[in-house]
């Protein structure tokens, strides 16, 4: 049986994405779209899976049998955008869009769920259907960790759109492929004056300025040429007025990094400056992290197995640039092996952009490449034989990609 959705799937998945499209809702919300997925999950007599969680959901096909687990994953939020497509199935909600593709995540996932489960009698496992709230706020995947679903998992599968890839191409790389998002925000603690009696007081505002200048060289002095990372303040806050100098200052932003080691030094010479600029300036600072997921980090093993599964979804394998983004994926990886990817969808934006939109061609590509997924690792985990034809053409080529 082939993993290519037929017409009327393909036009269902579309009437699916749509849908949801039209009606988004952000992260932590989203009980109508968690309806709607047990809804069309139920039509296809898809079971749904009892883990506590207050939106998103799990569902599982097979398990007839005894054997491996294995889980594909779709994020299911929105973001607090006002839409400007124009599209005729544009968000009905102001101020809230589907400006992620997270709604083509979904239906993508719901397609695969539709492909296994015709083929559900010959499983040799279980494929765990991981609905996830709240991706946009990297609060989702915890949520599913903690409701229990990552237990028993032996590899985890996910995928993003990617608007810079063509339709019918699917980026895959060993190791990192999305960044660590970590936020900060800085409080400068000063003593505030008459603008004209600066040497009564302790200036927050010059010492911040100080330490967004030293804050910049982490980047190119701290770190590797051969390693990357991102530092971007972007937003500071001082003062009421032009003749008083402020109490306080505050700047917060974004780290960026690709790896744990670096990410720890980045942080490590982070507070470092912002101590050490304070106590230069006789003020005194206080970091606090806001917690982004850490790096997104493929496993070798699988991210060669995703290449196989690609191809022989009818995928063009390429070697993507990681993302700078950061994606709640990673903490799965943290609980099992796995690959994430990016599935070409010939955006005419980059994500969250209010006027971003998917090349729809793409969701059977992407229904397809979830099945396959889950099919080779199933077969792998239970030590079949690759599951489809021409296993060696479809190993030689994804040898010479992954
Ligand atoms: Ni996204």
């Amino acid at each position: 049986m082939s993993l290519q959705a037929e017409e009327p799937l393909v036009r269902r998945l579309i009437e699916i994405r749509r849908r949801l499209h039209a009606n988004p809702e952000l992260s932590g919300e989203e009980f109508e779209t968690t309806a709607a997925i047990r809804e069309w999950l139920g039509q296809e007599g898809i079971r749904i899976a009892d883990y506590p969680l207050k939106t998103g959901l799990v569902a599982e096909i097979g398990g007839l049998r005894e054997g491996p687990i294995v889980a594909l994953r779709a994020d299911i939020d929105a973001l607090p955008i006002q839409e400007e497509t124009g599209l005729p199935f544009a968000s009905r909600r102001p101020g809230a869009m589907h400006a992620c593709g997270h709604d083509f995540h979904t239906a993508a996932l719901i397609g695969a769920a539709v492909l296994l489960k015709r083929r559900e009698a010959e499983l040799p496992g279980t494929v765990r259907l991981l609905f996830q709230p709240a991706e946009e706020k990297a609060k989702g995947a915890a949520q599913v960790i903690e409701s229990g679903a990552l237990s028993g998992v032996a590899a985890v599968f996910g995928l993003h759109n990617k608007p810079d890839l063509p339709v019918g191409t699917i980026g895959i790389r060993s190791g990192p492929i999305m960044a660590a998002a970590d936020g900060f925000a800085v409080e400068v603690d000063g003593k505030g004056t008459h603008a004209a009696v600066p040497e009564a007081g302790l200036d927050p505002l010059i010492t911040a300025a100080h330490m967004l200048t030293a804050l910049q060289s982490i980047v190119s002095r701290n770190v590797s040429s051969l390693d990357s990372a991102v530092v971007s303040v972007t937003r500071l806050s001082a003062g009421t007025s032009w003749n008083v100098i402020p109490e306080k200052a505050i700047f917060d932003g974004t780290i960026r990094t690709f790896d744990e080691g670096v990410r720890a030094e980045v942080r490590r010479r982070f507070e470092q400056v912002v101590d050490g600029v304070a106590a230069a300036f006789g003020t005194t600072a206080r970091t606090r992290w806001t917690g982004g997921p850490p790096p997104v980090v493929n496993d070798p093993r699988w991210a060669h197995s995703a290449a196989i599964a690609a191809k022989r979804a009818g995928l063009a394998v390429v070697e993507p640039k990681p993302s700078p983004a950061g994606e709640d994926f990673a903490l799965y990886l943290k609980e099992a092996p796995g690959a994430f990817v990016f599935l070409g969808t010939n955006g005419p934006r980059e994500w969250h952009h209010p006027a971003f939109d998917v090349d729809e061609s793409a969701l059977p590509h992407a229904a397809a490449y979830l099945a396959s997924v889950a099919l080779q690792a199933l077969a792998e985990l239970s030590g079949e034989k690759s599951a489809g034809s021409e296993p060696d053409e479809a190993h030689a080529e994804a040898v010479t990609r992954a």
